[in-house]
């Protein structure tokens, strides 16, 4: 029985993980999140007891992240602001806890000589032409685009350099675009259903053209923890499921499997500076770590979180309102 510290924990990959621990595992989680509009409580709900303690606060808290790291044996590293559309207008809040976040766990593994795990983005790489028959791997370029994926591109350097510098025992991974259950409305997928099951079009950015390489959230979590269980230190290893699609082709899917039309969805203006394409190549973490995903198959994987978005109004229905509201001001 480990103790494992997850930051982000309340989020929607961060749960998610806290959940696939809970079920795969005997460790004890600590969960530290700062609860911000987009980590949910409820999405902990139903966890035992005994393997899980929640401490609301901020990864950028050098004195709270200290005090926790020194009771854990594992840390693991999702706490950040995601989304590009907000990261495009009020960037300060991803500077803060995508950069001096990391900067401060890093601080305190480096004192406590604790193991962590940063989990990142395939976003560091920038994007890739439609034609380009090449995908990200382990050595390509950083070349960020958004405030979002540059202040995570800045947390990947960190790590780098306290691995380097200090020898802190980091492995880092950069993974592709997740869905799944507890995802905020305010992304992709999930506003497209919840907006079909409120009666409103889903919303396609610019001509739909972009393509994300998705991956089931619970595959990105069996990744994880395959990475944390036999990574080597001071690796990066890239998580994907050979998921590509263009995104006029998810809503297409969307509006099939919920018995709409296919044309039933608007073209709203596009985000500024969108990356075109994003894909992953992830033999490394299949042939060293023998990883295989099992949402192989997207449309089964599409078809679960349909059905878990219809049975959990009560989950998302506080936020959506409010996430509306905001992309209408962004006409979009
Ligand atoms: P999310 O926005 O759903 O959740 C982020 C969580 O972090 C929330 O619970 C929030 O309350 C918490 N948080 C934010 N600021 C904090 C702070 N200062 N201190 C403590 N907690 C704070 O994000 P997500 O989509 O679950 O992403 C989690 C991680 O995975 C991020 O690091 C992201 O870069 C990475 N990632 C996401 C995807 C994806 O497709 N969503 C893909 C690859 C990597
Ligand atoms: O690639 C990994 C990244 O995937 C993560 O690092 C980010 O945290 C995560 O948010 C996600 O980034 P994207 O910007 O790709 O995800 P998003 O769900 O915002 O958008 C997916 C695609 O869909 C993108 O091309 C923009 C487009 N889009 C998005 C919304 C919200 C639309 O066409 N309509 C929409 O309403």
């Amino acid at each position: 029985m480990a103790r494992y510290l997850v930051t982000g924990g309340a989020g929607f990959i961060g749960s998610n993980f806290v959940h696939y621990l809970i079920d795969h595992t005997d460790h004890h989680v600590t969960v530290l999140d700062k609860l911000t509009y987009a980590g949910n409580l409820a999405s902990l709900s139903g966890l035992p007891e005994t393997r899980l303690t929640f401490v609301r606060g901020d990864v950028a808290d050098a004195e709270l992240v200290d005090d926790l790291v020194a009771t854990a044996d594992a840390v693991v590293h999702y706490a950040a602001e995601s989304h590009n559309d907000n990261s495009l207008n009020f960037p300060e809040p991803f500077v803060h806890t995508n950069v001096i976040g990391t900067f401060t766990l890093l601080e305190a593994v480096r004192k406590h000589d604790v193991r962590l795990h940063h989990v990142s983005t395939d976003e560091v790489y920038g994007d890739l032409e439609l034609d380009d028959p090449a995908r990200f791997t382990e050595s390509s370029p950083y070349h960020p685009s958004s405030p979002y994926s540059s202040t995570k591109a800045g947390s990947d350097m960190l790590v780098r350099a306290w691995v380097r510098s200090y020898g802190v025992t980091a492995t880092i991974s950069n993974c592709s675009n997740n869905y799944g259950p507890f995802q905020h409305v305010e992304k992709f997928i999930p506003r497209q259903i919840t907006n079909i099951l409120w009666g409103i079009r889903p919303k396609l950015y610019g001509d739909g053209r972009n393509v994300r390489d998705w991956i089931h959230a619970d595959d990105h979590s069996s990744a994880v923890l395959q990475i944390l269980e036999a990574g080597r230190a001071g690796e990066t290893y890239l998580i994907g499921a050979d998921g590509e699609k263009d995104n006029k082709t998810v809503v297409e899917l969307i509006l099939t499997m919920m018995g709409q039309d296919t044309e039933a969805y608007d073209n709203v203006a596009d985000r500024s500076g969108h990356d075109l394409r994003y894909a992953i190549d992830s033999t490394k973490l299949r042939t060293e770590l023998g990883w295989r995903p099992r949402y192989a198959d997207f449309e089964e994987g599409l078809s679960a979180t349909i059905d878990w978005y219809r049975d959990h109004e009560d989950w998302w229905a506080p936020a959506k309102r409010a996430t509306e509201a905001f992309y209408a001001q962004l006409g979009q």
